[in-house]
């Protein structure tokens, strides 16, 4: 058993804040620390009521003045498609046609699935994410790359085999029996190995046939407590495209609907373009609805209705999330940065203090993973990142300034990205100083 005490300047959320001023929401400490044993936090608090329950000699870590924060969650990106990133392309669907299919394909090799999986939680931890959400390739061999690295790596980890047999290369297909089959093959392979979690992934309406999406069903009702992932209402052609598809629904959410996909372990990926009869469906079910910022600029999709979404009457549940590789940064600091420009331009204003919220405790919950993962309350994983505002000159300039926690937070956003992280913690170890490339 081995004991470690963690020292820094702390910050965790209670609860969603609703003003700049809503002090209530979160706890802070100016001069804070972890205890942390067995890959657990076992205490927090200030220094001063923590170190007297730490055993004597313990191991101590001592990073002021950096903030010590719950490990980032991305709740949305695809694994494969490290390579897609940066590609040119006017929409949606041009992009994944013209790029990202064709990459796709090269998953069915199992050496390039490992090559990129190593790749993949490299970056993670570089960019301070500790937990994310994955979208596999359609090929087994690409969700046992996954899950063995992250096993490897102790970190807690939710992907799953993409399902799709239509509307793409012959290479990336699959079919409703073998979908079903390996999707179950996966599920009894990785589920609970570790600290990973199989989700359910239809990769979108486009690429399931309603035979695929009844199979979808069939999974959902025989492993109930299973995330489900995939995309809604991204792109105006995506909308239209779909709807000749099934032309007996009523709208696109309808599609899953029928198909029993919608639920409160249902993440559903950009939700840009939902009328309010969709947003009904997504509040009812408690779905979430996932939104990708820099993906959103990037591929030119539009702007997400955040703000509307959670105040409407019957609201809807929202975390965010990178959608690596339509989304051009790995950096959930980054991400929120975009998050913040998509409220401006819709004359809504994204304080920091919900922005930390939402990359923390916020995405934790949309995740029904708040017990493990989101804080850095006792009993929590120890997964954690350290953050230094004056990570670069021109950051350490304006860092001269900053008189709040507000302010650093926020200058962390607008100029953070994996230079800010000064550690991350997995399961209580440090594991970004010792990347082979820091
Ligand atoms: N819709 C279906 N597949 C994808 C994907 O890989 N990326 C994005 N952004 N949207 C999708
Ligand atoms: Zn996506």
């Amino acid at each position: 058993m081995t004991t470690t005490l963690i020292r820094g300047r702390t910050l965790s959320f209670l609860r969603k804040p609703d003003t700049l001023d809503d002090h209530a929401a979160y706890a802070y400490e100016n001069d804070g620390a972890l205890l942390v044993t067995d890959g657990l936090i076992i205490a927090s608090g200030s220094y001063a009521m923590v170190k007297p329950q730490a055993p004597e000699g313990v191991t101590e870590i001592d990073h002021r003045p950096h903030l010590i924060l719950p490990g980032l969650i991305d709740t949305h990106l695809h694994f494969p498609q490290m390579q897609v990133i940066g590609s040119y392309a006017a929409n949606l669907l041009e992009w994944l046609n013209t790029y990202t299919f064709p990459e796709e394909c090269r998953f069915v090799e199992s050496a390039h699935a490992a090559r990129i999986a190593m790749h993949f939680f490299d970056e993670m931890i570089r960019h301070g994410t500790t937990t994310a959400v994955a979208y596999c390739s359609v090929h087994k061999a690409s969700a046992d790359a996954f899950f063995a690295e992250a096993l490897r790596r102790d970190m807690r980890m939710v992907a799953g085999k993409v399902m799709m047999d239509r509307n793409a290369p012959q290479g990336l297909l699959d079919t409703p029996e073998t979908g079903y089959d390996e999707t179950r093959a996966v599920i009894e392979d990785w589920h609970g190995k570790g600290r990973n979690h199989v989700a359910i992934t239809p990769r979108f309406a486009i690429t399931s046939t309603p035979e695929q999406m009844h199979v979808t069903q069939t999974l959902i009702r025989e492993f109930p407590d299973l995330h489900v992932q995939t995309h809604l209402s991204e792109n105006r052609d995506e909308i239209d495209f779909t709807c000749s598809l099934y032309p007996d629904a009523t709208d696109y959410t309808d599609v899953y609907a029928r198909y029993g996909i919608l639920g409160p372990k249902t993440l559903l990926g950009h939700c840009i373009h939902l009328s309010e009869r969709e947003m009904d469906a997504l509040s009812e079910t408690g779905s979430v609805a996932v939104h990708c910022p820099t993906s959103n600029l990037f591929l030119g999709s539009g702007l997400f209705p955040l703000k509307h979404l959670a105040r409407r009457e019957r609201p809807v549940r929202v975390s965010v999330a990178t959608d690596i590789g339509g989304g051009s940064s790995y950096s959930m600091l980054r991400t929120m940065d975009e998050a913040y420009k998509i409220q401006q331009l819709q004359g809504e204003r994204l304080n920091p203090l919900e922005s930390y919220h939402m990359m923390t405790r916020g995405n934790a919950e949309a995740l029904s993973l708040v017990d493990r993962i989101g804080t850095l309350d006792p009993g929590s994983d120890a997964d954690f990142v350290v953050l230094n505002m004056a990570a670069t000159p021109a950051m350490a300039l304006k860092a001269e300034v900053v008189t709040s926690l507000a302010d650093e937070l926020f200058l962390l956003q607008t100029m953070g990205d994996d230079r800010a992280i000064a550690e991350t913690y997995v399961a209580g170890k440090p594991v970004k100083s010792s990347l082979s490339s820091a």
